[in-house]
């Protein structure tokens, strides 16, 4: 629980609080009766929590959201989505580079005491390796994890004896509401075209919106000298146990499995098929992709004191009905 000292008057502005994290995190702070002053669209969905309208890219919106902040806990981006063309990538740098350059910009001349930022494992070379620290190299090998990379370095500039930073380094979260890839592993499964690979054994961290959520709470007010943090579930999972696990809370089969071989011969139809246009499952990069095991090492998460919440299966469980209903198959 944040201490007397941060239960202060003084709101948190939250960015993002309509998101996926933003989602769990916002009421988690309204309940440990904290005031969240969120920065939202007039576009945004309805029930969206109260606080400023406005866009990551309106400066005045930026500073009418951080006055009188104690802290400013930054989710809002643009991830989860293929960046197509020189013209959607310089919208998402507009929003997840120039955005959080003006957010951090507006939060310093508040006065704000500590300042979090959402970043990515995705600015982690190649995302392969297991366990992972928080120095191993970083490269940002896709537009979307370099985005992070720069951001990550223009909010750490602006440390200063007045103002903290946590940059968090979340991996790929689950909980209700995913989309994109997750969304449509979940669909692939249901449906009963998702296949494994088989004899490889993949190992991935993956990270519940509960943990992300209270890793958040928890670092707002933590004792720390770390600014930059690995989140990810206390334990990677096996993929195909994984896989296999959603298959059973979802009462449908086992995913079938096929050899590497074969799958890459297919791979490399998929390839084929868009370099030419034609939309494909399956391609070169996607399966290296799902063979590569990547996890990283939360010590430094656990050193300042972290309980892991333990609903990693509440999760799951709210995650497949929200995306199927909670009826049966
Ligand atoms: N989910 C993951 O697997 C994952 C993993 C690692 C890091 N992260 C990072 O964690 C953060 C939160 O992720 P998430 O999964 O909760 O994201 P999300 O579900 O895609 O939500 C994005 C949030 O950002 C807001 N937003 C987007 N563009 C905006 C703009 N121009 N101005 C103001 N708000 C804007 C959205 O508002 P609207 O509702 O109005 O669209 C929404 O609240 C992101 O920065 C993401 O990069 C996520």
């Amino acid at each position: 629980m944040l201490s007397k000292k941060a239960e202060g008057t003084r709101p948190i502005a939250v960015t993002g609080a309509t998101g996926l994290i933003g989602r769990r995190l916002v009421p988690s702070l309204q309940n440990a009766g904290l005031h969240v002053r969120a920065l939202v669209r007039a576009t945004g969905a309805s029930g969206s929590p109260s606080g400023v309208v406005g866009d990551l890219r309106d400066k005045y919106a930026l500073g009418q959201l951080v006055e009188g902040a104690d802290a400013v806990v930054h989710l809002a981006g643009i991830a989860h989505t293929r960046l197509r063309s020189v013209a959607e990538e310089e919208q998402a740098r507009a929003v997840n580079v120039e955005g959080t350059r003006s957010l951090i910009n507006a939060a310093t001349e508040a006065g704000v005491r500590h300042f979090v930022f959402a970043s990515s494992a995705h600015v982690y070379r190649g995302q392969e390796g297991l366990g992972l620290r928080e120095d191993a190299p970083i490269e940002g090998d896709t537009a979307y994890g370099r985005m992070k990379l720069e951001a990550e370095e223009t909010v750490l500039a602006a440390r200063s004896s007045n103002m903290r930073i946590s940059i968090l380094r979340p991996c790929l979260t689950y909980g209700p509401g995913v989309r994109f890839n997750l969304q449509s592993l979940l669909r692939a499964v249901r449906r009963g075209y998702y296949v494994h690979v088989r004899d490889v054994d993949v190992i991935r961290s993956l990270a519940s919106v509960d943990t992300v959520s209270a890793a958040i709470f928890h670092l707002l007010d933590a004792r720390t000298t770390h600014s930059v943090f690995n989140i990810a579930d206390r334990s990677p999972v096996h993929v195909d146990d994984w896989v296999n696990h959603l298959a059973d809370l979802m009462q449908v089969r086992h995913p079938y499995g096929l050899s590497r071989s074969a799958m890459s011969i297919l791979a490399g139809f998929g390839s084929a098929f868009q370099r030419v246009g034609l939309p494909a499952p399956l391609s070169r990069d996607s399966l290296h992709k799902l063979t590569s095991s990547f996890s990283l090492n939360t010590d430094r998460l656990a050193s300042t004191g972290f309980s892991w919440p333990e609903t990693r299966e509440t999760v799951l469980r709210e995650m497949i009905s929200a995306e199927f209903g909670s009826g049966s198959r």
